[in-house]
């Protein structure tokens, strides 16, 4: 297959990229790293992207930023910030990607544990991911040309204990080579619709 990764020089992209470049030809996407650069909060920056990759079988996100911070101190533009690029940048790919994936191709797309299981300064990463998890089931049945739709929800990876461990006290990390096989699942299983817990 061919696949093409956005976030692929990240901590779980590149634990997916290890995972999926054995078995299959990856196209590695980021903002500034990769093969080819995108800016996922602009539909036109994928579409410029889609056009320069061409068709695929599977697009696999693992990027989107969100902010993590005190309760009082959350305003409308730090929720902005996880609603522009991870919620509907990865809306974006897509929106943007569908015509590019051949017939019975797949996304997956990056949620959390957050959706289900909140933890103190991580409001705005909740609304997030839970937005993106409903999304998922709902674009799952109206996709057209059997293309299928799933979302990886991990749980703080050990890799990223250094940057997020205090704020995920009492959580039991995975290490990002578990979380890949659920991405593993998504592009070379069948299903779709489907939320992979990894935690
Ligand atoms: N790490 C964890 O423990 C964990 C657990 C659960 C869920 N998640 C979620 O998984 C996702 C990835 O996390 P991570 O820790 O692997 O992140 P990371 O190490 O910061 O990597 C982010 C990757 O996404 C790319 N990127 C960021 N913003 C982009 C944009 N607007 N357009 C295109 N590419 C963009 C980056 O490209 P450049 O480097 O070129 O900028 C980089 O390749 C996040 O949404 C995070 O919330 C992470």
């Amino acid at each position: 297959m061919k696949i093409i990764l956005i976030g692929a020089s990240g901590t779980l992209g590149r634990a997916v990229s290890a995972e999926l470049a054995a078995r299959h030809e990856l196209v590695t996407v980021g903002r500034t790293s990769g093969d080819f650069h995108t800016d996922m909060r602009e539909i036109k920056s994928l579409q410029a992207l889609f056009q320069k990759t061409g068709k695929a079988d599977a697009i696999v996100c693992t990027a989107g930023s969100v902010h993590f911070g005190p309760w009082a101190e959350l305003t409308q533009e730090k929720v902005d910030i996880g609603l522009r690029d991870k919620l509907m940048g990865q809306v974006n790919v897509v929106l943007a990607g569908q015509e590019f994936l051949n017939d019975e191709g797949s996304f997956t797309l990056t949620s959390g544990i957050l959706s289900e299981d909140p933890i103190r300064y991580g409001a705005a990463a909740s609304l997030v991911n839970g937005a993106l998890e409903s999304f998922a089931r709902a674009a799952a049945i109206e996709l057209n040309r059997g293309l299928r739709i799933n979302v990886v929800s991990p749980t703080v990876v050990e890799e990223s204990m250094t940057s997020f461990g205090p704020y995920f006290p009492g959580y039991k990390p995975v290490p990002a080579r578990d979380a890949a096989l659920a991405y593993s699942k998504s592009v070379e299983g069948k299903q779709t619709g489907q939320v992979y817990k990894v935690w």
